[in-house]
C-alpha cells in the first residue's frame, strides 16, 4: 500500500501495464496530443495548481500528463467510487520516470471500489496542497462538481460559524460530506474560505455538474468563475452520444454477456446520452423504446424509428432497463418487483438515484447476491431474480472501461483548452458560468480530422461573403444547434 506517501492508489505494480495502454491511447487521443505539442513552449498553466476531481481511467490519465506537460502541477481523485482504472492510477502515481519503488509521478487518490468515505476523504486530498500557504488548488477541473461542491458547502458552513449536524444527513453521501466538512472545521475554520480566494476558476465536464453551476449562479452562490466544457459542441454532442453508444453495450456485455439482439430494452431520456445508448442497442439488434417527458426529445425518439413509451406499458415485459435522464427516482423498487425473471437493469446518467437501490434493499425478504463485483442479482421471495449493474452507478464505468480514447480527446481537448482560458484571462472571466467560443470548438474538431482521413472542403472567399462568415470560421451562429 502507499498510504504514507502523497497519493493512494491500489497497487503501484501495475503501472508497467498502465504505461502501456496510456501509450496507446495517446495514438488516439490526436487533439490532446497536438495541444501538447502546440504549447511546449508557452507553458501556459505554469504556477497553475489544478485539483481534479474526474474519473481516473486510462484516458484521464493522458489529459493529467498534458497538463502537467503545459507547466501545471495537478492532484487527482476519481468522482465515482467505482470508475478508477487500478493500472491507470498507478501509472500515474508512478509517473514516465518513475518506478513502484520510487515513485515520482502526480499525487492522485483513487481506486476502484472506494466506500464513500473514502471517495470523499480522496477528494478531499485532491483539494488539500501540502506546502501551500491557502492549502489548496488554484484551478479545479471537475466532473459532476464534487469538487467544487465541497469547497462551497465548506464556505457555507464556515460563514454561518457552525459545524453541520450529521444526524441530519439525508442519505449515506450526505453523511460523509458532512463529516468531512465538521471535521475541517474543527482543523481550520478558515480552510475552505482562504482555499477558494485563491481559485482562478473551475471547468466542468458532464451535464449534470454544469445543471449545478448554473442553479449555483442563479443563487447568487457561485464563488469562482466556471467553464461549462460540456456545452461544447465537440464535447456533449461527441462525448455524451457517440462515446455512450461504445460504452453502455461494453458495461452490459461485461457485466452480463447476455445475448442483446432480439431483447426489447428500455432507454430512459432521450438526451445526448439516450440517443447514443439507444443506437448502441439497436446496433446489437434489441428492439429499444424510449420513455421522456421532453416532446421535443420524444418526437425526435419517434422520427427515429423507436416507440415512445411508458414504463408502466413495458416494466413486465422488456429485458433491459438504462436510465440516462440525470434525474432522480426514474425506476422505483416497486418498479423492479414487477419486472420479469433476469431482467437487467442499469443507470449510466452520473448519479446514483435514478434507480431506487434504497428502495429495493427495503423490499420484505430481497436477497442481494453478488455475481461479482459491480454486478448483482436481487432474488424476491417469489424467487424470482433481477440484475443490477454497478449498484446503480454509472455502468459502462462501473461495469466497462468508459468512453474510448478518441471521443475523450475532444472532451478533453475542450477540458485543457477551458483551463488554459481561466487561468491565463482571469480579467476577461469575471465570475458567471461561461461555455466556450465557437472558433475553439472547431479548433478542438479540426484537431481530430486528420486522423480519421476527413478532408474538409474550404469556403471560397465568396462563398463565405455570400452565407456571412469568415473564412477561417465560425462557421455557424451561437444560436445552430448541430
Ligand atoms: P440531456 O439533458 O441531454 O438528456 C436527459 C434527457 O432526459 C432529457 O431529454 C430529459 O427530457 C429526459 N428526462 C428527464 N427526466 C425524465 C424522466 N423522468 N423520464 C424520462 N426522461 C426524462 O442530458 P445528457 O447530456 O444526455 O446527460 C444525461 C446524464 O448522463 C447526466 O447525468 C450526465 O451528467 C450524464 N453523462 C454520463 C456519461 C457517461 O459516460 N456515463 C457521459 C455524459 C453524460
Amino acid at each position: 500500500t502507499s498510504t504514507d506517501q502523497d497519493f493512494k492508489v491500489a497497487d503501484l505494480s501495475l503501472a508497467a501495464y498502465g504505461r502501456k495502454e496510456i501509450e496507446l491511447a495517446e495514438h488516439e487521443m490526436p487533439g490532446l496530443m497536438s495541444i501538447r505539442k502546440e504549447y511546449a513552449a508557452k507553458q501556459p498553466l505554469a504556477g497553475a495548481r489544478i485539483t481534479g476531481s474526474l474519473h481516473m481511467t486510462v484516458q484521464t490519465a493522458v489529459l493529467i500528463e498534458t497538463l502537467v506537460a503545459l507547466g501545471a502541477q495537478v492532484r487527482w481523485a476519481s468522482c465515482n467510487i467505482f470508475s478508477t482504472q487500478d493500472h491507470a492510477a498507478a501509472a500515474i502515481a508512478v509517473g514516465p520516470k518513475g518506478t513502484p519503488e520510487s515513485p515520482q509521478g502526480v499525487p492522485v487518490f483513487a481506486w476502484k471500489g472506494e466506500t464513500l468515505e473514502e471517495y470523499w476523504w480522496c477528494t478531499e486530498q485532491a483539494l488539500t496542497w501540502p506546502g501551500v500557504t491557502t492549502g489548496g488548488p488554484n484551478m479545479i477541473l471537475d466532473d459532476g462538481g464534487d469538487a467544487t461542491l465541497l469547497v462551497h458547502k465548506g464556505v457555507e458552513y464556515e460563514k454561518a460559524g457552525a459545524a453541520p449536524d450529521v444526524s441530519t444527513a439525508e442519505n449515506d453521501e450526505h453523511r460523509c460530506v458532512l463529516q468531512v466538512l465538521n471535521r475541517t472545521l474543527g482543523e481550520n475554520p478558515q480552510k475552505w474560505t482562504q482555499l477558494a480566494s485563491e481559485i482562478r476558476g473551475v471547468t466542468e465536464e458532464t451535464t449534470t455538474g454544469v445543471h449545478r453551476l448554473y442553479e449555483m449562479q442563479r443563487a447568487g452562490e457561485l464563488l469562482f468563475p466556471a467553464i461549462n466544457v460540456n456545452d461544447s459542441v465537440t464535447k456533449s454532442k461527441f462525448d455524451n452520444k457517440y462515446g455512450c453508444r461504445h460504452s453502455l453495450i461494453d458495461g452490459i456485455n461485461r457485466g452480463t454477456d447476455v445475448l442483446i439482439g432480439g431483447k426489447t430494452a428500455v432507454i430512459f431520456g432521450y438526451g445526448d446520452v439516450g440517443k447514443g445508448s439507444a443506437e448502441s442497442l439497436r446496433a446489437q439488434g434489441a428492439r429499444v423504446m424510449i420513455t421522456e417527458i421532453d416532446p421535443i426529445c420524444a418526437l425526435q425518439a419517434a422520427m427515429d424509428g423507436y416507440q415512445v413509451v411508458r414504463l408502466e406499458d413495458v416494466v413486465e415485459t422488456a429485458d433491459i432497463f438504462v436510465t440516462t435522464t440525470g434525474n432522480k427516482d426514474i425506476i422505483m423498487a416497486s418498479d423492479m418487483a414487477k419486472m420479469k425473471h433476469q431482467a437487467i437493469i442499469g443507470n449510466i446518467g452520473h448519479f446514483d438515484n435514478e434507480i431506487d437501490m434504497a428502495g429495493l434493499e427495503k423490499i420484505d425478504g430481497v436477497v442481494k447476491d453478488e455475481i461479482k463485483p459491480q454486478v448483482h442479482s436481487w432474488t424476491f421471495k417469489d424467487g424470482k431474480k433481477i440484475i443490477v449493474l454497478s449498484e446503480g452507478r454509472l455502468l459502462n464505468l462501473g461495469n466497462a472501461t468508459g468512453h474510448p480514447s478518441f471521443v475523450m480527446s475532444n472532451s478533453f481537448a475542450n477540458q485543457t483548452i477551458a483551463q488554459i482560458e481561466v487561468f491565463t484571462k482571469p480579467e476577461e472571466y469575471p465570475t458567471e458560468v461561461y461555455v466556450l467560443p465557437k472558433h475553439l470548438d472547431e479548433k478542438v474538431a479540426r484537431l481530430h480530422l486528420d486522423a480519421l482521413g476527413v478532408r474538409l472542403t474550404e469556403l471560397r472567399p465568396d462563398q463565405a461573403e455570400y452565407i456571412g462568415v469568415a473564412v477561417e470560421g465560425p462557421y455557424k451562429p451561437d444560436h445552430y444547434r448541430y
